[in-house]
């Protein structure tokens, strides 16, 4: 049987990092009188930090220099990196490790595929860092998702074909990420907003043993 190769977007896949993002942002957003909602949240899953301050600083019709710009940003994260040294494994996501230890049972390869220039440090603070084969994150890539470029680095370290990796994602950039790159998507999320995924489920606990052995014995996947 061919090996696959399963890339997981870290973010809203294998934690609930998505609210302290929207506190750190809202606070900065509120400092420059922004007003920013948990919508416009939404629309900056899977976006790197750069772009994200973009959008919000397009959203409150602000223009900053560059030096404001760059001070911001290291703020921003300086505000995420105090929610993150307070997590631990109670934040992972329900049947997450269930299913990492699944594929590690059947011999198959595992990569995380992040924007996050913070994914290292969250993985070890939940203690997932050993299941992972690769890591592939926002320190790695120079183009951003829906740009292929993060997955691909992905499977190629798993020393993996394209089409025979398999995604997990929460945002649409990610899915349409992974579309570019030829492999299967999985939307982990409400099948509204991810409906360009090959399959999506609410969350992992939706996500049988079956479906992930049918991935595995899948020719086409
Ligand atoms: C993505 C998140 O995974 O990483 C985005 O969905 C975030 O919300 C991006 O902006 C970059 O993360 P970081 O940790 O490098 O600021
Ligand atoms: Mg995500």
């Amino acid at each position: 049987m061919t090996k696959k190769g399963f890339i997981f977007d870290l973010d809203g896949v294998i934690v609930d990092t998505a609210k302290y993002h929207f506190l750190a942002w809202q606070n900065l957003a509120n400092s420059l009188g922004i007003s920013f909602t948990e919508e416009q949240n939404e629309q900056l899953k899977g976006v790197s930090r750069v772009r994200s301050l973009e959008k919000i600083l397009e959203w409150g019709n602000k223009t900053i220099s560059e030096e404001e710009f760059t001070r911001l940003m290291t703020d921003k994260n300086e505000e995420y990196l105090k929610y993150i040294s307070k997590m631990d494994d109670s934040e992972i996501l329900p049947d997450v490790v269930r299913v990492l230890d699944t594929i590690i049972k059947k011999d198959q390869m595992i990569a995380l595929g992040s924007a996050s220039k913070n994914a290292r440090v969250i993985l070890d603070k939940v203690a997932l860092r050993d299941k992972f084969h690769a890591i592939v994150d926002g320190t790695n890539v120079t183009k951003a998702k829906p740009d292929p470029e993060v997955f691909l680095i992905g499977a190629k370290e798993l020393n993996i074909a394209p089409e025979h990796c398999i995604v997990f994602e929460d945002s649409v950039a990610g899915i349409q990420a992974a579309n570019a790159a030829n492999m299967i998507s999985i939307g982990i999320g409400e099948a509204k907003i991810l409906h360009e995924a090959d399959y999506v489920f609410k969350d992992f606990t939706e996500m049988n043993d079956d479906f992930l052995n049918n991935l595995l014995t899948n020719q086409n996947a």
